[in-house]
């Protein structure tokens, strides 16, 4: 299938990694308050830009597939655990995510990091179902590592204890950059990387584009984020506008100004583009996932 506009290259892989996690736990809802906390976080809303990065990444470098839903939905089951627990009072204590109370609010807290743990591990096993006539062992063993090494101690859960012992101090522009990029770059060039994986002939010039790519447009997610977070309103956003500056968050406003902010967010743009200018229309879905990613509203 071809696309000519983010819209529908957008919508097309929510509808896919959508259907996916709703067959995979949607269903599973009956089986009780553990099942019905994972399908509350997991199955509905979101942008699915995880999910949409793999797919534009798989497209770049070779052949979309149905054997690539699973990996979609790796990615955002992974994203899904890191916002349930990102919510709970002994981190970000937020009450609203995507639209509707935060997990812990709609359940209760012990179920809400117990739903996160397994999302979590679901994203594993989602990677791991992904080895098939299209998919090689050897390539779900690579995603595995992939995930793992950008999840854990030393990517996105780095990142969040950075960002909690880095709220009421000062942190230099250094810091904050590194902190960004491990609790919200890690998983987006992740989710790049493993679209790139699932792909046979990749060479290696191809991978060090796509994530000189991922780096900048992983780093200009969570500039933009900040932003959102003084400028957006809580209508939109789907969670509480405002909230970084009650938990005295360091952010790139904060730090910057939002000026300065602005620009570095339209270099990171422009650092994106460029580095996959090489792979052609092949790059364009790409491309229009920069431009989502630095305009976007909520
Ligand atoms: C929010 O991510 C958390 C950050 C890493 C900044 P998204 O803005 O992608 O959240 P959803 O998935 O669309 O709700
Ligand atoms: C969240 O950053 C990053 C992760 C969940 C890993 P934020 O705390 O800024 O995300 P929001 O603003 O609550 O979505
Ligand atoms: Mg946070
Ligand atoms: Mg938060
Ligand atoms: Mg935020």
């Amino acid at each position: 299938m071809d696309f000519d506009s983010l819209e529908g290259f957008l919508s097309h892989s929510q509808i896919r990694v959508e259907q996916y996690l709703n067959t995979a736990i949607g269903q599973r809802r009956a089986s009780g308050v553990l099942s019905q906390a994972m399908a509350y976080s997991a199955v509905q809303g979101g942008k699915r830009v995880r999910a949409a990065l793999m797919y534009g990444a798989a497209r770049a470098c070779g052949v979309d597939h149905a054997a690539l839903d699973p990996l979609a939905a790796a990615v955002e089951s992974m994203h899904a655990y890191s916002l349930i627990h990102d919510d709970l009072p002994a981190m970000d204590d937020d009450a609203l995510r995507r639209g509707q109370p935060s997990c812990h609010v709609a359940f209760d807290e012990a179920t809400a990091v117990l739903a996160g743990d397994a999302l979590q591990a679901l994203a594993f096993e989602f990677l791991a179902s992904a080895q098939g006539p299209k998919i090689s062992a050897e390539q779900c063993l690579a995603m595995v590592a992939c995930l793992a090494q950008a999840s854990g101690a030393k990517g996105m859960v780095a990142g969040q204890m950075l960002d909690m012992a880095a709220a009421h101090d000062a942190v230099n522009l250094a810091q904050l950059e590194h902190l960004h990029r491990l609790k919200t770059g890690a998983l987006i060039v992740a989710s790049v990387e493993i679209g790139a994986l699932s792909q046979s002939h990749v060479s290696p010039k191809q991978i060090d584009n796509l994530r000189a790519y991922a780096q900048a447009i992983g780093l200009a997610f969570q500039v933009k984020d900040d932003i959102l977070d003084i400028e957006g309103d809580t209508a939109t956003l789907g969670k509480a506008q405002g909230s970084d500056l009650i938990n005295d968050k360091s952010t790139y406003p904060a730090l910057l100004g939002m000026t300065a902010a602005k620009a570095r967010l339209m270099e990171l743009h422009q650092q994106a583009k460029d580095a996959v200018a090489g792979f052609g229309a092949a790059a364009e879905p790409l491309v229009w996932l920069a431009d989502f990613i630095v305009n976007r509203k909520h």
